[in-house]
């Protein structure tokens, strides 16, 4: 990177100075020369888009040095910073800068040799450039040599840029003549100093009337014929604007995002200290987002949909998370092995095992769709609520012993955006948004907003590691919805029975509230693949199935001789849900506070609910568990990207 300098003062004689300022006003001076010049129908389209960029407000210029067009930018009131080509090519640009900057403007002056660089180095300015910003790359050919077709192919490719890009051409057979001419002379050696400017002023001088007439008429041609190569061509302009580029899938997610937004009721409650945060920050950085896997990405390493780590170099820990769902399903070994991670996950975090590529949370992902396969009959059309970005869908959509055909996820509309880019990248029109109408998709993408006119039904609907990040408003919003929609069974995966003190993630008091409409078909207590990813909190896997449900408090093992435990405990919790009167739950929160060496986050919500029905005899154990509680934790998001 070069520091610029201004002109070296000249010791010319004061004829040489006379004449140089009689040139200069009547034909001013390369690269912005007066129409009396025999060059300016060549300079012209680069005068006018830096002109023109100008008038637009461009202020920072960088100048790829070496030619004629160097200095046409010279004006602009902000940063002009230069840079070599091959300094440019070999990545040494970055480092010239100590903060991120943008520039508005780029001139290059092509040789002949460089017009096949060209594509390369605006691949490498385009990310200095502010957006709308313009690559000017100029190819001045004043000796009219001829391009070849590789030459002008290679013109084409230049087309092929994700951005805007035009090329003008200059010449016409009078302008031609001139600019031969003139070039001739100034490209003749012979003599001094002094001789050299008589011989360019005699010229000059022969040349002007034809010159004026050649100028005057190439600009009068319309400025559509400026993209047709000339049979003499004097010059190669390319304008390159780099716009953002959002591709269409991202353009038509963030068109989806906004109108579900515009759709939220005010009465609609805040999603929680947990996820709130995670909206906002999602809201403020869509912006920056323009394809699938930025998209995806962003997902995986800045919101807490999956906590996605980097890949394992010890496979030993990628090999007990394998046999930890093999154990438990060996039947579907086989489908296991043939379940891999979406590829375009961030590449840090996948690796090979067994011949497939996976992750290490991949396993959990696998697993929930394994386990639902096995506990809920091969179920064929699924309904998930709180899908993050899809992935769980995505191995629902493409295992190999009971694919989906249908699969609805139900989420926050901007945690839907994820999972329709990532959806959309591998299902293409398979995908589809709902905003009242269902197209009969496979796969159909539902913002909350929009929940209520959902008539689709679903043999299952899932619910894992997410109503435990819920409010206790949302946990019972969807319990009601629960309550009405049509399906057979639900499956949950989310945490239960933490200490009231250590909350973690969780933001409600119980998560597994259903009422007496889901009886209750398999229920288990913490999963060994779920201990490995770290055994500091309780999930609680359930199966309900829609059907009345028949089970009493009075069958609580704890009456027949059990310890009261975390696993008696959780089997007490689902009895009182299926049997909930004011006497149980009274039973319950006593046996609870007699019995158990800690307490649970649940007996607070069921304290709350006594309370509630007036009986105020519970009122000083609820001030005493809330104070144990002593308010929820809160999530920082992630701070802002520099730009
Ligand atoms: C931790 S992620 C879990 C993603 C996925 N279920 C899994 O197990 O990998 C929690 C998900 O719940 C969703 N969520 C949070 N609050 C929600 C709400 N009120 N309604 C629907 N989904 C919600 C989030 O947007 C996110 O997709």
């Amino acid at each position: 990177m070069l520091e610029r300098t201004a002109p070296a003062g000249s010791g010319d004689s004061a004829l040489l100075g006379t004449a140089r300022r009689i040139y200069r006003e009547w034909y001013g001076k390369l690269p912005r020369v007066q129409p009396l010049h025999p060059y300016w129908a060549a300079m012209r389209h680069l005068i006018r888009l830096v002109d023109r960029a100008a008038d637009n407000g461009a202020a920072n210029v960088v100048v790829i040095i070496g030619g004629v067009a160097d200095t046409v930018a010279d004006h602009l009131p902000g940063l002009h910073s230069q840079v070599s080509l091959s300094e440019l090519l070999e990545g040494n640009f970055s480092k010239a800068f100590h903060q991120p900057i943008k520039f508005d403007l780029c001139i290059c002056t092509l040789g002949a040799s460089e017009l096949r660089r060209f594509r390369d180095m605006v691949q490498t300015i385009a990310p200095y450039m502010s957006s709308g910003g313009k690559i000017l790359g100029f190819y001045p050919n004043f000796s009219l040599r001829s391009l070849s077709t590789d030459e002008i192919a290679f013109l084409q490719n230049i087309l092929d840029l994700p951005w805007s890009v035009r090329i003008h051409y200059a010449g016409s057979d009078k302008s031609a003549r001139v600019v031969r001419r003139f070039h001739a002379t100034l490209s003749r050696d012979a003599g001094g100093r002094l001789a050299k400017l008589v011989r360019i002023a005699t010229i000059l001088l022969s040349v002007t009337p034809s010159a004026l007439a050649a100028n005057r008429s190439e600009a009068a041609a319309p400025e559509e014929h400026s993209p047709r190569l000339p049979e003499h061509c004097t010059s190669i302009t390319i304008d390159v604007t780099v716009t953002e580029r959002v591709v269409p899938a991202v353009i038509e997610a963030r068109r989806h995002l906004e109108k579900a937004i515009s759709h939220i009721s005010p009465s609609q409650p805040s999603y929680g200290s947990r996820w709130q945060p995670q909206i906002d920050a999602i809201r403020r950085d869509i912006p920056a987002l323009r394809d699938s896997m930025s998209c995806l990405h962003y997902a995986q390493k800045e919101i807490t949909f999956d906590g996605r780590p980097p890949f394992q170099s010890d496979l030993m820990q990628i090999q007990f998370r394998e046999w930890a769902v093999e154990n438990e399903f060996p039947n579907l070994i086989p489908t296991l092995r043939q379940m891999y991670d979406n590829p375009l996950s961030y590449p840090e975090s996948l690796g090979e095992f067994n011949g497939r590529t996976i992750s290490r949370i991949f396993y959990c992902h696998a697993r929930i769709v394994l386990a639902g396969i096995t506990y809920a009959n091969r179920p064929k059309r699924i309904l998930e609520i709180g899908g993050g970005y899809g992935e769980i869908a995505r191995l629902w959509l493409t295992n190999s012993i009971a694919p989906a055909e249908s699969y609805v996820i139900v989420d926050i509309p901007e945690s839907l955006f994820f999972a329709e880019v990532a959806l959309k990248a591998e299902f293409g029109d398979q995908v589809a948004y709902f905003e009242g109408r269902d197209p009969g998709t496979r796969i159909l993408l539902v913002p909350i907003p929009y929940l209520g006119d959902l008539t689709r039904s679903a043999d299952l609907v899932i619910n894992t590691g997410s109503m435990q990040e819920m409010t206790d408003e949302w946990v019972d919003f969807y319990i009601e919805w629960l309550a009405k929609y049509d399906t057979r069974y639900f499956y949950s995966l989310n945490y239960i029975a933490q200490p009231i003190a250590v909350m973690g993630e969780s933001r409600n008091l119980w998560s597994q509230r259903l009422g007496a409409e889901w009886s209750t078909r398999h229920l288990r207590l913490n999963i060994p693949l779920l201990d490995l990813e770290g055994p500091t909190r309780d999930f609680l896997e359930a199966l309900y199935e829609k059907s009345p449900a028949t089970r009493r408090l009075k069958e609580w093992s704890i009456d027949r001789g059990h310890l009261l435990s975390k696993p008696t405990y959780v089997e007490g919790l689902d009895l009182l849900r299926q049997d909930f009167t004011i006497e149980n739950a009274k039973t319950f929160v006593r046996t609870v506070m007699e019995r158990m060496p800690y307490h649970p986050k649940e007996l607070l919500y069921i304290v709350e609910w006594l309370t509630r029905q007036g009986e105020s005899e519970f009122e000083s154990l609820r001030g005493k568990l809330r104070e144990e509680l002593g308010g929820f934790l809160s999530h920082a998001p992630a701070p802002p990207k520099n730009p």
